[in-house]
């Protein structure tokens, strides 16, 4: 739940635009070019994390040609501190047996790195064919784990972005763009 009662309260917390939708469109054909020639026709399985992966997922899924299915997946982790307690909670899992396929895992953005550091953990361990992660936003300036994804369609500087599926106070996710976020407005 937000605090915004207005339409006029949402417009204003649009600071700036940071990724426009015709950029975001050049870089999915782009990042779509990659994962075709990296399958080169097998089957893969999209795995998008929730609910922030939403839209990301449903524009790179059309843009791909390789065979593909698609699973959805929540996940909580938890620390000690800074320290990982090595639980995550899946609050939904994926219907399909994770050995069985190559996982493209589609995420939204990374940030301290934590979440995705503990997915990608806990599905390696089911020992998929292959695992590579895709992330539509990276902002390597806050991470507090070492990560890198295979793919970063967009580095961003330490800005609270939203829109194109991130929220804020669950608003937002409907943008067809990425702005940052004005906390002061
Ligand atoms: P991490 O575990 O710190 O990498 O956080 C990952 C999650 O935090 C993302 O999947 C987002 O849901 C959320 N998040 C991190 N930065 C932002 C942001 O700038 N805007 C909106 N959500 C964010
Ligand atoms: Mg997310």
């Amino acid at each position: 739940m937000s605090d915004i009662k207005s339409i006029e309260e949402f417009n204003k917390k649009i600071k700036r635009v940071i990724v426009s939708k015709e950029e975001i469109e050049t870089a999915i054909q782009t990042a779509a070019e990659k994962i075709n020639g990296l399958y080169d026709g097998r089957p893969i399985l999209l795995v998008s994390i929730l609910k922030g992966a939403f839209v990301f997922m449903a524009d790179l899924c059309r843009a791909v040609t390789v065979p593909c299915e698609i699973g959805f997946m929540c996940a909580k982790s938890y620390y000690n501190g800074t320290v990982s307690t090595g639980d995550v909670t899946v609050t939904m899992d994926l219907d399909q047996d994770v050995s069985k396929y190559h996982l493209v895992i589609v995420e939204d953005i990374i940030d301290t790195g934590r979440t995705l550091s503990d997915v990608v953990e806990l599905l390696r361990a089911r020992k998929p064919l292959s695992l590579t992660v895709v992330t539509l936003l990276d902002k390597p300036a806050r991470r507090k784990v070492d990560f890198k994804p295979d793919l970063a369609l967009f580095t961003i500087p330490d800005y609270f972005v939203i829109g194109y599926g991130l929220d804020c106070g669950e608003y937002f996710r409907n943008l067809p763009y990425i702005a940052e976020y004005d906390e002061e407005a």
